[in-house]
């Protein structure tokens, strides 16, 4: 399987939110509020794609609390047909990366 991370765009939507549904059923995100995640500021949204099809993503926030940066994953989901192929690990690890290269960035003088 071909598997590549990319940044979870508003193009993206309908296959979020396609997914987002088949994933949660009461608790999940509508797509407009999918929509106002990925256009967040503080958020980092990130897409798997495997194979040419978008079988999973995340989208998390980067909340900064007493000069520490700490994730907050707001949701994970990967299509049924893909899942324990790790592509639920390969996005957190990608997302922790994010956060780190933040954390690097806080970094300020005086
Ligand atoms: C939870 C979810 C995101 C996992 O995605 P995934 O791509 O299948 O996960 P991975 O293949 O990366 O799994 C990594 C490890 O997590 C654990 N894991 C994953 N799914 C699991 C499950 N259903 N039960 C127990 N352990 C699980 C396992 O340790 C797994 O490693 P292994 O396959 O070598 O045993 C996916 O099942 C999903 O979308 N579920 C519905 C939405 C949800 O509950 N999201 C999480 C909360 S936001």
């Amino acid at each position: 399987m071909k598997l590549t991370i990319e940044t979870a765009t508003i193009d993206l939507l309908d296959e979020l939110y396609k997914i987002e549904k088949q994933s949660f059923t009461s608790e999940a995100f509508s797509k407009k509020e999918i929509a106002c995640l990925l256009e967040d500021y503080e958020a980092i949204g990130l897409a798997a794609r495997a194979n040419g099809e978008i079988a999973g993503f995340l989208i998390g926030r980067i909340v900064v609390e007493k000069g520490k940066v700490l994730g907050h994953l707001l949701t994970l989901d990967v299509l049924p047909s893909y899942r324990r192929m790790g592509i639920a690990q390969k996005l957190h690890g990608r997302f922790e990366e994010s956060l780190s290269r933040k954390a690097l960035s806080s970094v300020s003088w005086r």
